[in-house]
């Protein structure tokens, strides 16, 4: 596209969409593997894969052939009836996991909302009507929707959509006490077992032990936000094994479908047999195009043992990083596990973006502060160095003050 091509779709774009994003003013064509092409053609090495969603790379051929084989025969029949893809997909997710059941939506928010739907019905059925809050952590993102939203940190509510919904609290990772409180009247604890958007913080696994046990002493759902851990990146297939526990619910999306829309619910069978028929459901949840995609997804994350090599990646970026920790004065601290890490700074980040994709590497912003790093699990050693290189020049040009 010519350069006036260009500014004249930015243009209709700023016009015609909502405002309520602040994209970079690239549109991009294409992506192979860790790489997109912008409309010039200018080349991008991606540190951000769809926000942990691309966890195969781009357009890996085994997702591409799925989707054009299902596209082929059969999109969509709705939930009056069964599809192959979904029954196939829903018996692999339940092999892999120590669940027992699935529901499929479209996205993690939705995800949260059913799972929250699941664990109220299932208190109100198994204790009676007082027991329906939902307890979650402070730094924690649940998605958009006004129920997912209520159980996101506080500070992302916004006074315009109120009233939120009520029955939410908010305690702080690691306090037992406040989890202790309010257990009596939960009937869910919400948590990522490392906080993405909250800037790739990790949970103390000790806290997150105590509370399994607490949670099960006290008749309570151990829900684990899975939507961005989930799906090899943190060097585990799913990151509650890192734990040793087993969640009651995991809600799953962003990488399950490698960027084809899907979301899932994944359930015990005493917490999923409370969702009778009529209680919930998509018209698009289960379609065979999604579940196709994710099937193959899935299928190639196992046969790769994708989560091996997101945690030998993830070392070897993540020991990058420390070195930058040790020689930029403005680099601070190196958090997450695979290939969920963040880079705290003591300089504002989106500058530190901006200019990195100047240089070809996108990476994304968390918290003001934070760089976060979520490239395909498929990144190679010469990509990291590559990054790593740009990082340093980059805050070297920065000075790295306050
Ligand atoms: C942990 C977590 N949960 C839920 C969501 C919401 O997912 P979606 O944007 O697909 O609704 C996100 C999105 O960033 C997330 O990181």
């Amino acid at each position: 596209m010519k350069r006036s091509d260009v500014e004249q779709k930015l243009g209709t774009a700023r016009t015609c969409l909502f405002p309520n994003y602040r994209p970079y003013p690239l549109i991009f064509e294409r992506g192979d593997g860790c790489r997109v092409w912008d409309s010039e053609g200018r080349e991008y090495v991606d540190f951000v894969a769809g926000i942990a969603t691309c966890n195969l790379g781009h357009c890996h051929p085994a997702v591409t052939e799925a989707i054009r084989r299902q596209a082929a025969n059969l999109l969509h029949v709705s939930n009056w009836y069964y599809n192959t893809p979904q029954i196939d997909l829903a018996r692999r997710l339940t092999e892999l996991t120590s669940m027992d059941r699935v529901f499929f939506c479209n996205s993690g928010a939705e995800a949260a909302e059913a799972a929250i739907k699941v664990a109220r019905k299932t208190a109100f059925e198994e204790h009676g009507s007082g027991k329906n809050t939902v307890i979650s952590l402070k730094g924690a993102f649940h998605g958009r929707t006004m129920k997912a939203l209520t159980a996101t940190d506080p500070k992302h509510h916004i006074e315009a959509f109120s009233p939120y919904p009520e029955g939410f609290v908010h305690i702080e990772a690691g306090d037992i006490q406040g989890l202790r409180d309010h257990l009596p009247d939960a009937c869910a604890f919400f948590m990522e077992p490392i906080q993405g958007e909250g800037g790739v913080r990790p949970v103390d696994p000790g806290f997150v032990k105590e509370a399994a046990d607490l949670c099960r002493a006290n008749n309570v759902l151990l829900m684990m936000d899975e939507v961005q851990t989930g799906v090899g990146r943190c060097g585990v297939l799913f990151a509650y094994e890192l734990f040793g526990i087993k969640p009651d619910i995991i809600t799953l999306a962003k990488g399950l479908g490698n960027g084809f829309p899907i979301g899932a619910v994944l359930a015990s069978e005493q917490a999923a047999s409370h969702l009778g028929p009529g209680s919930h459901g998509s018209t698009f949840g289960g379609n065979p195009l999604a579940c196709s995609a994710a099937l193959a997804t899935i299928n190639t994350v196992v046969e790769q043992d994708l989560p091996h090599r997101a945690g030998k990646m993830g070392r070897i970026l993540s020991e990058g990083l420390e070195d930058l920790v040790q020689s930029e004065p403005a680099a601070l601290e190196v958090r997450g596990t695979g290939l969920l890490i963040g880079l705290e700074l003591n300089i504002k980040a989106a500058p530190v973006v901006q200019q990195l994709i100047q240089r070809g590497y996108l990476t994304t912003v968390v918290q003001e502060h934070t760089l976060r790093f979520t490239p395909p699990l498929t990144v190679t050693e010469e990509d990291i160095h590559g990054l790593i290189d740009a990082l340093r020049d980059t805050l070297l040009s920065r000075g790295g003050s306050s």
